[in-house]
């Protein structure tokens, strides 16, 4: 299995870093710390001391982009970041979300009142004790809410100075090009991995547009981590893991994808972050590329 490489090669086609928002560079391969909850995304994580062991590993292996959301826990992701990393590194960057609600484990219920947003924002850069949210992101447009409201309140969010830049998630082409018209989409997170495509149009909206896409679920490779495939074969000459090939593949697919494994074992993140040191070979990554069904979302 690949070795953890805190140093990735710049390449032109697969750089190492990434500016969000045009001047706020980071890492591109970052850590998702949805994981570090509870059961169904609820309360406190089962394994208390390992989730801050973790979040501790990250500056060690070189990561500073974390990916959380007010909804985590709820609070406990921020809190827990927050305990275990302030005062944060300069170069770390957290970023976080809101505009979904919890009412219970396993469950999500988008709220995009503007009145809404602008508190969660707030309550965000207290509890991770910030001064200012480096990339805040509206989790869920909400269809019961205007969409307009919804971006007003990012761009009042920008105007006040609570966050510097904004992101979206779970978005279409037209979403962003409507949202544009209020602030600059510094991101997008959309669903997306070797074995789920649908935000094709997307990604590449976004790579013309030098719009950061985070990935989230980016391990999920579905059938093609069947015994015998071949994304099983590209793993065993690459002595990776298979949840390593995804990884590099996104990374190669892309200059602006921003993959967030996330993990709440610091055996799998130091497995997840070695995946930055893989190179698939133009011929291996053509084939999964043509393995992998492409649809429009
Ligand atoms: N915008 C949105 O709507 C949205 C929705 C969902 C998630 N997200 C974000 O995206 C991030 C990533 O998404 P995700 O957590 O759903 O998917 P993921 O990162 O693809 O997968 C996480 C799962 O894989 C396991 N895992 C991680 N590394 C592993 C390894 N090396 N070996 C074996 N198992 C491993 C984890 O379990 P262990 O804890 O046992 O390692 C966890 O169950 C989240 O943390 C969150 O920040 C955003």
């Amino acid at each position: 299995m690949a070795t953890i490489k805190l140093q990735v090669e710049t390449k032109l086609n697969n750089p190492q870093f990434f500016k969000i928002g045009g001047d706020t560079q980071i890492q591109r391969l970052g850590f998702g710390a949805m994981r570090i909850t509870g059961p169904g995304i609820w309360g406190m994580p089962l394994d208390r001391a390992e989730a801050i062991r973790v979040l501790r590993r990250l500056p060690e292996l070189g990561v500073n982009f974390i990916d959380t959301a007010d909804s985590y826990g709820p609070n406990v992701s921020e809190e827990l970041i927050r305990e275990a990393l302030h005062p944060y590194d300069t170069k770390m960057l957290v970023a976080t979300k809101a505009g979904l609600t919890r009412t219970g484990p396993n469950q999500w219920v988008p709220q995009g009142r503007p009145e809404y947003l602008i508190k969660q924002a707030h309550d965000s850069l207290r509890r991770l004790g910030l001064e200012q949210i480096g990339l805040w992101q509206l989790h869920r447009i909400d269809s019961s809410v205007s969409r307009d409201e919804q971006f007003d309140a990012v761009r009042h969010l920008i105007d006040i100075g609570v966050i510097r830049h904004a992101g979206l998630s779970e978005v279409s082409v037209a979403d962003i090009k409507a949202a544009s018209k209020y602030f600059k989409v510094a991101t997008v997170q959309n669903r997306f991995s070797l074995g789920d495509r649908g935000s094709e149009d997307v990604v590449e909206y976004c790579t013309a547009h030098g719009i950061g896409f985070i990935p989230w679920y980016p391990l999920a490779a579905g059938e093609l981590t069947r015994t015998g495939s071949l994304l099983e074969a590209i793993a065993r000459n690459n002595k990776a893991s298979v949840g390593q090939i995804a990884l590099a593949w996104l990374l190669q697919r892309s200059p602006v994808i921003l993959p967030i494994p996330g993990t709440s074992k610091v055996a799998h993140l130091e497995e997840n972050v070695a995946a930055g040191a893989i190179t698939l070979s133009d011929q291996e990554f053509s084939e999964l590329d043509r393995t992998t069904v492409r649809r429009r979302g």
